[in-house]
């Protein structure tokens, strides 16, 4: 588990995700994208599905779910008025959150190429981007690149000249949060108010227009072309066993050098910030907490994230996720309260308003959290706030009442005593919380 030495050049997947080369076709043929792409398809659908379970990847959008078992669940042989689609989830807007975006901005036709392999493997002929509706630059340039692949030759009729006819589609949202949740998704798609369905059925069941649908997250996809190039066996000597690959990681907050980055999966926290984004503010005394996987997972303190792996067994274990791997670094400048409070707003702004759980309980638990920032509140408040997250998760249509519950819990398990302090200094009798 870990490394001492970066992910060498030569085993990154995302080779140009700085941009110091072009986007375009040429130059991404150049880095080896589209190399005998219909040869990859001669290894057939099933093979191809194989390969990516055997590789261990796990879905890059945040819940983890094993891509290759997804893409089992597809129909084998679709009936005819009922055909299978792929759905990429480019709708990045997961507070931390920013790889998809550095993928279709610097490497797009590995995303293009991506989609081809996973569509025709699935026995899917068409396949839609969904771009969120505030990457107005990154949908021209994913636009410009599948233009370039049709001019090529390398999408729609005959594809790649693998003798497969297959369609891709770029479709812009309208900037709502919730439309990246995939059935959310589907319905913005069908041109209706994005809210979320309730799952089973799943999409492969019953997704776009009711037909057999798979939604995959963009460097899920993007890194399909790669893995069927160098193997499964590849990919997996990356990471540890139930956490394989490399992963795009996205680090912010007060480190010195804030980036996003690939680097092989289960590299422990440290190594990762100390690597490739300058150590942190001030030294590693001055660390406070960690959100490890964007805002839905709750926060790490300082003395258990040190050493932990960064992937999604690891992080689970301390009661986190791996979830984007958009790692949000905190030190003790912070008021804890105050960002958890931030992060509360906005899932009450996002709350599509379906499920009384969520549409209520958001507003109530930001409306708390700001109280609790000056501890202007009775001492009973922690315990009922703590109760209340525990009636919205669990309890709604999707997982948006979750990631709303979850980031307060961890604020309460880890720093109880802040809001203790905050209650006391404002005059609150804790004893009576007793
Ligand atoms: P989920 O766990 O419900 O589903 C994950 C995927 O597995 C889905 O595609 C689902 O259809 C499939 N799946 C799960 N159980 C299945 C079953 N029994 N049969 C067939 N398919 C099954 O999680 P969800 O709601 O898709 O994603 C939640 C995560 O998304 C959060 O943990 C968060 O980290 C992440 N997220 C990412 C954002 C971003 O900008 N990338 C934004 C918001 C959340
Ligand atoms: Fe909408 Fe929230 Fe219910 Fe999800 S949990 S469907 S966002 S109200």
């Amino acid at each position: 588990m870990g490394s001492t030495t970066p992910l060498a050049d030569k085993d990154r997947i995302f080779t140009n995700v700085y941009g110091f080369q072009g986007a375009d076709l040429k130059s991404a043929q150049a880095r080896g994208d589209w190399d005998k792409t219909a040869d990859l398809m001669k290894l057939g659908q099933d093979t191809i599905i194989e390969m990516v379970k055997d590789s261990g990847l796990r879905g890059r959008g945040g819940a983890g779910f094993p891509t290759g078992m997804k893409w089992g669940f597809m129909p084998k042989e679709p009936t005819p008025g009922r055909p299978n689609f792929l759905v990429i989830n480019a709708d990045e807007s997961e507070p931390g959150s920013c790889k998809d975006r550095e993928i279709i901005r610097h490497d797009p036709q590995k995303l293009v190429e991506g989609a081809l392999l996973s569509a025709f493997a699935m026995r899917a002929r068409a396949a839609y981007i969904y771009i969120r509706g505030e990457f107005i630059r990154e949908a021209q340039v994913l636009e410009d690149a599948v233009a370039e692949a049709y001019a090529a030759g390398l999408l729609g009729k005959n594809a790649a000249g693998s003798g497969y006819d297959f369609d891709l589609f770029v479709h812009r949202g309208a900037g709502a949060y919730i439309c990246g949740e995939e059935t959310a998704m589907l319905e913005s798609l069908e041109g209706k108010k994005g809210q979320p369905r309730l799952k089973p059925p799943f999409p492969a069941g019953a997704g776009l227009y009711g037909c057999p649908t798979t939604v995959n997250n963009v460097e899920s996809i993007a890194v399909v072309p790669t893995i069927l190039r160098r193997g499964a066996e590849w990919f997996k000597s990356f990471g540890r066993e139930g956490n394989a690959g490399t992963k795009l990681f996205q680090i912010s907050g007060h480190v010195n050098k804030p980036c996003v980055v690939e680097e092989s999966m289960s590299i422990s926290f440290r190594e990762l910030i100390d690597l490739h984004a300058g150590g942190l503010k001030g030294g590693w005394d001055n660390l406070l907490a960690v959100i490890p996987g964007g805002s839905s997972v709750p926060l790490v303190p300082a003395e258990q994230i040190m050493d932990a792996p960064m992937d999604f067994d690891g992080l689970k274990e301390l009661g986190s996720g791996l979830g984007t791997a958009a790692v949000i670094v905190m030190d003790k400048s912070t008021d804890i309260v105050r960002a958890i409070s931030r992060i509360s707003y906005f899932y009450k702004h996002e709350s599509c308003g379906q499920c009384t759980p969520c549409r209520e309980g958001t507003g109530w638990m930001w409306r708390t959290m700001e109280k609790l920032r000056t501890g202007d509140v009775d001492a009973g408040t922690i315990d009922r706030l703590f109760d209340v997250t525990k009636q919205v998760e669990g309890h709604t249509i999707c997982a948006l009442g979750d990631a709303a519950a979850w980031p307060i819990q961890g604020l309460i398990r880890h720093f109880r005593p802040e809001l203790e302090r905050r209650i006391a200094e404002n005059g609150g009798q804790l004893e009576a919380a007793e």
